[in-house]
């Protein structure tokens, strides 16, 4: 063997050094490295089944063309675990509730952490919030966030969230109105005083709106924070349609961080947009926080008090809540409570209004409760409106407003046969779980009583076939929060009101497709005010 080598490297030697010779070296050298480069990730998830995709942009066409549908049609044609390459990224797609459930309890310390999709990497502001922090850090954010979602901190919450809820839908009587524009308002004011303790005043009428000079300077500076808000979370496209430096992330992502850097400081780009923004955001939020931090937040009982109250009392949250941690955290409250909430709620009202049968058992059962005037607690929530429950997970199941949700292995794993490498993303598809004919017959028809407690569907299903909030250790933490604020919301627009579409209303029903599933114009409906 050494006698082959000594003999090949004295007749290739004199050829590298030929300038011919060192050229094919060096082109040949650069496109292994292309190779590896490209290759190399796909390499490590060959064996899981997947259709072929194409260099450098994987299956992002497939994306564009059938939009999250993409999803369930692969999985009927390649089974219940397959690869996706979202651009040069592959992602192993779990897509039957036992695996699921691998991943997301059996299996769980090896698959603790989320994979950060390209669209948060090019959002520094997005990091630090509990969706991507890791490991310990993330452990012990969860469990003093954990601390503060008691059953009785969201109970005392019933009479702000109704308060909201009653200002906000006043006045909707024979009005065409873009109902998801309404419950997006009403789902930030709630969250934004749920979490920082604010009135953001976006879902009152007018009339209710007192302003004189001062507080109009208030309200514009509100506004301006809500739109970069929206502007901030609406840019986080999933597909081509981002910034360039989102794109370069989905296909080249070591070019992501040096383009972004570059394309931030040339005005009038995304990236510019975006970044600016981005920063005017955060210095709002260090600002929220800062002043915060010197008032005596004792007492109060927002999101934002409480963490800085644990930060005093407990040593490992204060190591681990930096100022621009708590910011994050709290920016992250606003964020995933107003979409996911405002979506879903707007979906339900959406798909009552196009089954009166169903509008008939909501009415009767919301009607059976008492007096119109008379608030619910907690608890009549949790136990008094088992219809309206069902209809509630009828249409999460029906639009799932999270479709997928990002993991990555952090060891080697064994995952439905297939050996995963660390560092492998496996995604978890609710949305296909959602639309399974073996755990939902009929799929594509709205029908609440196949959540009937005492059907024989609900017996038989999976328990873990429809999972909006997720699942594990990781699952969403305000999942009581925001069913909480839906069902009120519910009982409220239907003690006053019925709906139905508008001619404006596009049917199907388009959606957009970014971290979560937004409405592409909106949900117009008539309100009509109940005799
Ligand atoms: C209809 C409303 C909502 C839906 C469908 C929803 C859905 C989800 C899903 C699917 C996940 C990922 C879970 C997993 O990995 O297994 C998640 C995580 C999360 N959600 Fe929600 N969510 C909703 C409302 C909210 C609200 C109101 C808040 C805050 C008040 C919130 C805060 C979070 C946070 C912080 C995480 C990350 C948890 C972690 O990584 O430890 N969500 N949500």
């Amino acid at each position: 063997m050494e006698l082959l080598a000594v003999t090949f490297t004295k007749i290739a030697e004199p050829l590298i050094k030929t300038p011919i010779f060192s050229s094919i070296f060096t082109i040949l050298a650069v496109v292994a490295g292309v190779l590896c480069y490209f290759y190399g990730p796909y390499w490590s998830v060959r064996k899981v089944p997947g259709p072929p995709a194409m260099p450098v942009v994987g299956h992002l066409p497939l994306l564009a063309k059938y939009g999250p549908d993409v999803f369930s049609i692969l999985a009927k044609r390649y089974g219940p675990i397959f690869r996706f390459h979202m651009g040069r990224q592959p992602l192993v797609i779990v897509a039957d509730p036992e695996l699921c459930r691998e991943v997301g309890i059996k299996k769980f310390k090896y698959i603790s952490n989320r994979s950060i999709p390209s669209p948060i990497a090019a959002s520094p502001l997005h990091q630090k919030g509990l969706f991507f922090t890791r490991d310990a850090r993330w452990s012990t954010m969860r469990n003093t966030i954990l601390s503060l979602y008691q059953p009785s901190h969201l109970a005392k919450l019933v009479p702000t969230m109704q308060e909201f809820i009653e200002s906000a839908t006043e006045n909707l009587d024979s009005k065409e109105l873009t109902f998801s524009d309404l419950s997006l308002k009403l789902a930030t004011d709630v969250i934004g005083q749920a979490a920082f303790g604010v009135d953001f005043n976006l879902s009152k009428p007018k009339s209710h709106n007192k302003s004189n000079n001062n507080n109009k300077h208030e309200d514009d500076h509100v506004q301006q924070f809500i739109n970069q808000h929206i502007y901030s979370t609406t840019q986080l496209k999933m597909d081509l349609s981002g910034s360039i430096s989102i794109i370069l992330g989905l296909i080249i992502p070591f070019l992501q961080e040096p383009f972004r850097q570059i394309l931030k400081r040339i005005p009038g780009t995304m990236d510019w947009k975006f970044d600016r923004t981005n920063r005017n955001l955060s210095s709002r939020l260090d600002e929220i926080v800062r002043s915060r931090m010197k008032e005596n937040h004792h007492g109060s009982k927002d999101f934002l008090s409480l963490i800085l109250s644990a930060r005093e009392s407990q040593k490992a949250a204060k190591n681990v809540f930096t100022s621009d941690y708590i910011s994050a955290v709290t920016y992250e409250h606003l964020l995933a409570g107003s979409a996911t909430t405002s979506f879903t709620l707007s979906c339900i009202v959406y798909l009552v209004a196009l089954h009166l049968d169903v509008e008939k058992k909501v009415v009767d059962e919301i009607d059976a409760f008492g007096p119109h005037d008379q608030m619910p607690t907690a608890h009549d929530l949790q136990h008094k409106f088992p219809y309206l429950d069902q209809v509630i997970k009828e249409a999460m199941r029906f639009y799932t407003v999270s479709p997928l949700v990002a993991r990555e292995t952090s060891a080697q794993v064994n995952i439905g046969g297939y050996v995963l490498p660390k560092g492998t993303w496996v995604w978890l598809a609710l949305g296909v779980l959602a639309k399974d004919p073996k755990n939902f017959p009929e799929p594509e028809k709205f029908r609440p009583e196949r959540f009937d407690p005492n059907g024989e569907e609900e017996k038989r299903r999976h328990p873990y076939a429809n999972i909006p909030f997720g699942i594990g250790p990781r699952a969403c933490i305000g999942q009581k929060f925001s069913l909480q604020e839906i069902k009120l919301s519910m009982i409220h627009l239907y003690r006053k009101y019925i709906f139905r579409h508008s001619p404006q209303m596009e049917n199907p029903l388009e959606l957009e497709y970014g971290i979560v599933l937004n409405f592409r114009h909106g949900v117009k409906l008539q309100a009509i005010k109940r005799a």
